[in-house]
């Protein structure tokens, strides 16, 4: 069985960062499951549909035509033949793709598609519910949390360094929002599975969650 190291985590937590390092790292694939529901959110703004038409968002996501590929050391997130990389970033993207993905039947149209991306020799696998639902056999899972305090802050210290001036009294309410809409949705709420080991980033440097996630990789 080729191994899976699952990551799991909120928004802001960085498992994005994580995910990506560690899939370099081990020369593993990668996959960035928040981008297949972003890339169902943007392809159903794209058509004018009904976002809460859940039968809908269901057909365009089990006929999404997407594709990853590696350009210049970056993945970039093709729809239609179209680079979307940066268009699946925008916030009424993110918002959408919050509101698709609260849906058991688009979740389940999704299911397979993240499963195929476990090739040999392993896989990265970064989201909400990638240990408990999507890969529940893989051998190892990492939760990974930060307060929203410090998600919030990092954030905006990403934003800056974009000129972006945001309040991070705003961003911290976005990102309690957020944590609620993912918790306390019906289908694949965002929880630890329960073989996953919680690492809390709060104060810890990409650097140190790095090593912490390669030493249970090697154990
Ligand atoms: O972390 P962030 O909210 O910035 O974005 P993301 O990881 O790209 O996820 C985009 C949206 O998809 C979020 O609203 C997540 O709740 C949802 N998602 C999900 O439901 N299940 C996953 N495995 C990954 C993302």
């Amino acid at each position: 069985q080729v191994p899976v190291i699952t990551i799991d985590g909120p928004s802001g937590s960085g498992k994005g960062t994580i995910a990506k390092l560690l899939a370099e790292r081990l020369k593993y694939s990668l996959l960035d499951s928040g981008a297949l529901y972003r890339l169902t959110a943007l392809a159903a703004l794209n058509r004018d549909a009904d976002l809460s038409d859940e039968a809908t968002l269901t057909e365009i996501a089990a006929n999404l035509d997407i594709r990853f590929e590696l350009r210049d050391g970056e993945v970039a997130a093709l729809l239609e033949d179209r680079d979307v990389s940066r268009d699946i970033r925008m916030e009424r993207v993110s918002m959408a793709a919050s509101k698709v993905a609260a849906m058991p039947g688009v979740r389940a149209a999704l299911l397979q598609r993240q499963r195929d991306f476990r090739r040999v020799p392993g896989l990265v696998a970064d989201g909400r519910d990638m240990g408990t639902t999507v890969f529940p056999d893989a051998p190892v899972k990492v939760f990974l949390t930060a307060s929203a305090e410090e998600r919030a802050r990092r954030r905006f210290e990403q934003l800056r360094e974009k000129g972006v001036s945001v309040s991070l009294r705003d961003l911290l309410e976005d990102i309690r929002a957020r944590d609620a809409r993912d918790m306390n949705r019906a289908a694949s709420p965002l929880a630890p599975a329960e073989d996953a080991v919680e690492l809390d980033s709060t104060g810890v440097d990409i650097d140190g969650v790095l090593q912490t996630v390669l030493q249970l990789v090697r154990d």
